[in-house]
Formats: C-alpha cells, sequence, structure tokens
C-alpha cells in the first residue's frame, strides 16, 4: 500500500511529490513488490499521471482490504487506485 504521500505546500508543484513516488515505486521493485495501491480522496490525477488507475475497492488485493486504511480510517469516498510494477 501506498501510504500518505505528501509535499510541503511552500514547494508543491515542483516534481517532489513524482519523485518521492517513483523512488517508492523502485524500492517496492527490490521487494518484488508487484502491485502498489492506494487510497485518494484529492490526488487522482496526481496518481494517474504515474500510471495508476481508479478500481473498485473491492478489487484491491484482500491482504490491503484488511488493513486500518481501508477498514475505518480513509472515508469510503476515497477511490482506490492501483498499478502494476514492471520486474525491476
Ligand atoms: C499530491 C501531492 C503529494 C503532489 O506533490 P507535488 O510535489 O505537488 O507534485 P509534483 O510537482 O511532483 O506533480 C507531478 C504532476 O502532477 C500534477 N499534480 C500534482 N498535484 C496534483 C493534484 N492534486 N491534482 C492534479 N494534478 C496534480 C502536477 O501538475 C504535475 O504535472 P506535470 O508533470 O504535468 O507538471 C501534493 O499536492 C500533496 O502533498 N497534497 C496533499 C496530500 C495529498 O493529497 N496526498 C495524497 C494522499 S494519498
Amino acid at each position: 500500500m501506498l501510504r500518505s504521500v505528501v509535499v510541503a505546500r511552500a514547494v508543491r508543484g515542483t516534481g517532489l511529490g513524482q519523485r518521492v513516488v517513483q523512488e517508492l515505486e523502485r524500492i517496492a521493485r527490490i521487494a518484488q513488490v508487484k502491485q502498489l495501491a492506494l487510497l485518494t480522496q484529492s490526488a487522482r490525477q496526481f496518481f494517474e499521471r504515474q500510471g495508476y488507475r481508479v478500481i473498485a475497492r473491492q478489487a484491491a488485493p484482500e491482504v490491503l482490504q484488511q488493513t486500518e486504511e481501508f477498514r475505518s480510517l480513509c472515508p469510503v469516498s476515497a477511490i482506490c487506485m492501483a498499478k502494476f510494477l514492471a520486474e525491476a
């Protein structure tokens, strides 16, 4: 699960967020993670630009559906997005 990507307001829009996501994906590939998923209310387009696609919450891997984020922390209105990672 990709969680809590945040860039300080003063430096948003300068490419930092994209670099954070790219670095997390690099680390995930090394750990042989095949798919990343996230919940967001405000950053759909930001993640779409990086190859994430909206999926039904129920389509997320079962292990993620059992997390606190899916079960109680993130509102039902949050959309679920996922991306399959290419091999390292
Ligand atoms: C979402 C967030 C992490 C993006 O970080 P950032 O450093 O501003 O993003 P970047 O500068 O790397 O932007 C990359 C691209 O996404 C676009 N983008 C960034 N935030 C966007 C948003 N909220 N909606 C639509 N497009 C967005 C940028 O315009 C840029 O497009 P470009 O490549 O065509 O120039 C940042 O806005 C943030 O901290 N938001 C509050 C927390 C949040 O919503 N986190 C996500 C919860 S899962």
